[in-house]
């Protein structure tokens, strides 16, 4: 869900609704609007797409400079306009982001004192908090601290108080918040891509800071009322980074992002002098970390899993791995100076946040791989090692996770050196071939045909079945979701020689089989488990390279052939292919490709 508010000269609506449109990218199901109107606060809201929003604007249009906006994914309570924020009185309107986790108790008191609830959500829980301090006679600035005071819970708002034009309050724990100044006017957002059009100067909100805001200014405060100093910075951020470019959609756009990425990615990770990778100074020796324990959500964690043969093989790092909202509660015994490494696009993941939590709490030292730089996760990290994936909007993964593994590729050959299990020639091998990598992932395009005639079998199943070994098992993990996700066709990934222990009594001509199968020395095993597969009646579509392509040839459906690199990186090149076979599939069957029903692109509650 997402934030947009603002207070200054101009119509405060048609500002906002833009800022919840380049919102929208992190998933939502309702939004709405409220603002000032002669000292009132009126709001609209709408379930579903801002589209519906938009409509109702329409038709009752809402004045006012002073305006506040929210796009919301459902917690507590289902996505009708009715749970939609903002939530209000007629003395105040909130939008929240995050859970609050006290709010049932904070509930029954408020209510024990009179306050009637017409949601079933938490956030309202905050905007008849501040209401009933307002009814106490406090001004707005009090009404809001002591309100904040009593919150549990990972949350950002924004309010606006009837009776205040020109005053707008922010607030934010553990969840992200941005204050834009403008001329004469100034402006609040989730992220800096909310405000890409309206400023470049931004203040990145810190944990437990309140901001006042009116239009000369912003100025910051503990929830105790102590001010406190807080940077502006320039975003390097320009308004048409987060155009279309002419694609259809912005998944198109980000897949053909890739080369450029992995190249970016590079560039800050090796030394062009001396092709060697260089990292961050780090608090911790990779050599004497005895442990890596690896945890992430979504796609991230299947980066993670290509992060863990990475470790395990060249720099024989014994690595743990689970999901976020698995390790959190695991428990794992670790011995102190083991090393946490956290992977996010967003860094805002509320599960992998906690895992990085609970990690901490083990004198863990905490390594992040993350895309957003001023991100809660790159505040409570030790080192961050940043994907220069750029802004992703599609809510499926593409660039950033091709951008993970090209870190995570530097990490491990790094830890090799350091662990002394990789020699010079060694590095030197691995680093060539990621530095051809980009020309590499640009020659996947030309394979658009192929990918296209897969789609079009894959669009008539019910049911399909993904396939790898090694590094190539996350890679089909990858495809799977990936389908699932942007087409809701059911893939399982599995893998390869796991078959036989299963999955393969669902084979017949209805359900096909992807299979990600580069010349690697596992392919002659893959090969064998797609011959079962076969057998079968089952209808193969396999991913390959030049130097298997013949063998794949005499078997498959359809094959896609891309240029053989070095086993090492082949995942990173294999990734591209799967995740446009996924998007030629939503193209055919026509869904919100860059928006999927009930997903949200940074899931900020566990
Ligand atoms: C959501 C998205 C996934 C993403 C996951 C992790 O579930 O839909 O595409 O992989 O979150 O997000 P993160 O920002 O932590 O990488």
């Amino acid at each position: 869900c997402g934030i947009c508010g603002v207070v200054g000269l101009r119509h405060a609506t048609p500002i906002v609704f833009e800022g919840l449109r380049r919102l929208e990218y992190r998933g939502y199901d309702s939004a709405g609007i409220a603002t000032l109107v002669d000292g009132r606060v009126e709001r609209r809201r709408a379930a579903g797409k801002l589209d519906n929003l938009g409509r109702l604007l329409e038709d009752n249009p809402l004045a006012g400079t002073t305006g506040i906006g929210h796009t919301r994914w459902a917690t507590h309570g289902a996505p009708t306009a009715c749970n939609a924020h903002p939530h209000g009185t007629e003395r105040v309107a909130i939008v929240h982001n995050g859970i609050i986790e006290n709010f049932e108790t904070l509930r029954r008191e408020l209510e024990a004192v009179g306050q009637v609830f017409q949601t079933e959500t938490d956030s309202e829980t905050i905007a008849l908090m501040v209401d009933f301090y307002l009814t106490q006679g406090y001004a707005p600035r009090e009404a809001a601290l002591n309100t904040l005071k009593r919150l549990e819970g990972a949350y950002a708002v924004a309010m606006i108080f009837a009776g205040h034009e020109g005053l707008m309050i922010g607030a934010c724990h553990s969840a992200p918040l941005a204050v834009g100044y403008g001329d004469g006017e100034m402006f609040l957002g989730s992220d800096s891509l909310a405000l890409a059009p309206l400023t470049r100067r931004i203040t990145y909100m810190e944990d437990g800071d309140c901001v006042v805001i009116t239009p000369a200014g912003a100025e910051f405060i503990t929830f105790d009322g102590t001010p406190v100093t807080r940077k502006e910075q320039t975003t390097a951020l320009a308004a048409g980074s987060i155009g279309k470019d002419g694609y259809r959609h912005y998944m198109e756009k980000e897949l053909h992002e890739h080369p450029l990425v992995i190249g970016q990615t590079l560039q800050r990770m090796v030394d062009p002098a001396s092709r060697r990778v260089m990292l961050p100074e780090m608090p911790f020796d990779l050599a004497s970390v005895p442990r890596a324990v690896i945890t992430a959500c979504g796609s991230a964690f299947y980066a993670g899993m290509i992060g863990r043969y990475w470790l395990e093989d060249i720099a024989r790092l014994p690595v743990d791995i689970d999901v976020a909202s698995e390790m959190r509660y695991r428990n794992p015994p670790l011995t102190a100076g083991s090393l946490g490494l956290l992977i996010s696009q967003s860094g805002e993941t509320a599960d992998t946040l906690a895992a990085l939590r609970s990690l901490r709490e083990k004198a863990v030292h905490i390594l992040s791989v993350l895309n957003v730089e001023h991100s809660t996760m790159a505040r409570e990290s030790d080192v961050v090692l940043g994907t220069v994936a750029g802004p992703e909007i599609s809510v499926a993964s593409t660039k950033a996770f091709t951008a993970q593994l090209t870190v995570l590729a530097c990490l491990s050959i790094a830890a090799a050196r350091a662990r002394g299990t990789l020699d010079e020639a060694g590095e030197d091998a691995l680093v060539s071939a990621l530095l051809d990598l980009p020309s590499r992932a640009a020659e996947v395009f030309t394979q658009g045909p192929a990918i296209r005639r897969m789609a079009q079998i894959v669009v008539e199943a019910r049911d399909v079945l993904y396939l790898g070994r090694g590094s190539m098992f996350p890679v089909a993990m990858e495809g799977a979701l990936k389908l699932k996700e942007i087409t809701y066709i059911h893939a399982e990934a599995y893998a390869a020689g796991e078959m036989k222990h299963g999955p393969i009594s669902l084979i017949d001509r209805t359900v096909p089989i992807v299979a990600s199968a580069p010349y690697t020395p596992l392919f002659d095993k893959t090969l064998s488990n797609l011959q079962e597969a076969k057998a079968r009646g089952g209808r193969l579509l396999v991913f390959t390279d030049t130097k298997g392509a013949d063998r794949v040839s005499a078997i498959a459906e359809e094959m896609v052939v891309l240029p053989h690199v070095h086993d090492f990186v082949a995942p990173i090149l294999q990734t591209i292919p799967v995740q446009m076979l996924a998007y030629e599939v939503a193209v055919l069957k026509g869904t919100d490709v860059d928006q999927p029903r009930n997903l949200a692109k940074s899931v900020t509650v566990e």
